[in-house]
């Protein structure tokens, strides 16, 4: 048998992904419920972190708690990972103990070589090039409050990178309509921009591109690894901040989102990020019921 891992959102059908989505609805409903449902009972989640994360170690943990499981925390400090072990001997040996990894890295190749070698479930918690765990978290999010994102206009505010690229791969998979404003050096990659091509387009204007949009969604200016970056990004960015003026622009009942930590003042203003069309709390609860919906269809 194959083993399926997910390290992009191409590595799902359409249809699976739908159907992830709906069970990641239900999973909220029983887990609001109280209702003790643990499929996962002895089984092991080993989370390898080589970048910082609030959101997707604590959703990633808890799930697999709540699922009856374990999580087990890995940092490259203090793993031999960190001291230089090769990833296929680490992909080798940590496939054998646990049931399933979850990886936050920064490059994808190293995910994919990891992948290449485990006997069980890879899971992308986040590369340079990709995130598309948080996708997940955001369909769930627009289709609690808006139904199907078949059709949908979204967009994309800010850098062209790992976020726009799982929103790339979003709006081919979930059939929406992807308008991507970013300035002319931070375009992302073109040959999955290409590959898009019918659902994904870039327009450098931001309020062309919010305008009418059913989701304005924005991400940090400077990702994880480009700190030093910041300054000059600061600048390119200036006028790529998602206020009141641009989500004006957006249809009347456009929704917010922002994966998340944000820095209000920079790419989002407190006024949007903390008014009534920000679904961010909720898009950020969602990384826990569709990340369970993931480790459901992966191991059950
Ligand atoms: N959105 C997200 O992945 O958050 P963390 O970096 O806190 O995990
Ligand atoms: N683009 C951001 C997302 C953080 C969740 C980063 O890579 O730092």
């Amino acid at each position: 048998m194959n083993t399926r891992h997910f390290l992009t959102l191409l590595d799902l059908s359409p249809d699976e992904l739908g159907a992830l989505i709906v069970r990641a609805i239900e999973l909220k409903a029983i887990q609001k419920k109280r209702d003790l449902y643990e499929p996962l009972k002895n089984r092991v989640l080993a989370m390898v972190f080589e970048k910082s994360s609030t959101r997707t170690r604590v959703s990633f943990e808890t799930g697999m708690v709540q699922l009856g499981g374990y999580a087990m925390f890995l940092s490259p400090r203090d793993t031999q990972l960190g001291r230089g072990e090769p990833v296929e001997d680490t992909a080798r040996v940590l496939s054998r103990m646990a049931d399933i990894i979850m990886i936050r890295t920064f490059s994808h190749e190293k995910i994919e070589l990891f992948a290449e070698y485990s006997r069980v479930p890879v899971i992308n918690a986040l590369t340079d090039m990709y995130h598309p765990c948080q996708l997940l978290a955001d369909i769930q999010t627009f289709v609690e409050h808006r139904g199907s994102i078949r059709g949908k206009s979204v967009a994309w505010i800010g850098d062209g990178n790992n976020m726009c690229h799982s929103y790339i791969n979003a709006a081919r998979q979930f059939g929406f309509h992807l308008r991507i404003a970013c300035p002319e050096g931070y375009d992302p990659n073109a040959d999955l921009l290409a590959g898009a091509s019918d659902y994904a387009e870039i327009i450098r204007n931001p309020r062309e591109a919010a305008s009418g949009a059913d989701l304005i969604v924005t991400d940090v200016w400077a990702s994880m690894g480009q700190e030093e970056e910041q300054a000059n990004r600061e600048k390119a960015f200036a006028d790529y901040q998602v206020n009141a003026t641009l989500m004006s622009e957006a249809a009347t009942d456009a929704l917010f989102m922002h994966c998340l930590p944000a820095h209000r003042g920079e790419e989002v203003t407190a006024e949007v990020i903390d008014g009534p069309q920000s679904v961010t709390w909720d898009e950020a609860e969602n990384r826990l019921h569709a990340q369970k919906a993931l480790l459901e269809f992966l191991l059950v």
